[in-house]
């Protein structure tokens, strides 16, 4: 699979089947992430890996659509506003290199928004300081869905003199 084929077939996945993702893939995965662009160095990417107790706590409405593996991805603030700004652009980057490198070896990921809410900081003991970018699910795909329709970038170009 080439670049773009990766790119334009990745999905957000809602069914995984239940064969096992192996922590070494993940580790694999996850390094990958960390070749995200970062201003000034700062890595600002986290992540816990959720175990089943504080999964079942979390009480997510799908059970993370059953993913074998699911973990949180946080960011850490920087010491001014524009630093923590381009902390979370920089963690948006180790997130999209972790899953397409995922989906290059046929695992998929679910994104879900949760993982900031008060509860589930809570939950997953997030100190201040730190957002949640998203707790993912990883799993091999049992359904992949048709692409959602994206508007031409044409459509939102604008050509400065
Ligand atoms: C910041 C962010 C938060 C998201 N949160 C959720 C979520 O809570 N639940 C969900 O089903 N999908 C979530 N998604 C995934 C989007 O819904 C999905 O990417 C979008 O529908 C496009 O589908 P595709 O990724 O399959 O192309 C999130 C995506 C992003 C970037």
């Amino acid at each position: 699979m080439n670049i773009l084929e990766n790119i334009y077939s990745r999905r957000n996945i809602k069914k995984f089947k239940p064969d096992m993702v192996e922590p070494e893939q993940i580790n694999k995965w996850l390094e990958a992430g960390t070749m995200a662009p970062n201003h000034k160095m700062t890595q600002p990417w986290e992540v816990y890996m959720i175990g089943s107790e504080t999964r079942t706590k979390l009480n997510h409405k799908t059970n993370f659509c059953q993913a074998p593996v699911v973990l949180a991805i946080l960011s850490k603030h920087g010491s001014t506003e524009i630093e923590t700004y381009e902390n979370v652009l920089a963690t948006a980057c180790f997130v999209q290199n972790v899953n397409l490198a995922a989906w290059a070896e046929g695992v998929g990921t679910f994104w879900s928004s949760m993982g900031n809410a008060a509860k589930n900081r809570e939950i997953m003991g997030i100190p201040d300081g730190y957002d949640v970018i998203g707790v993912f699910g990883f799993g091999y795909p049992e359904e992949i869905s048709q692409p959602k329709e994206r508007t031409s970038i044409q459509e939102k170009m604008k050509y400065l003199p």
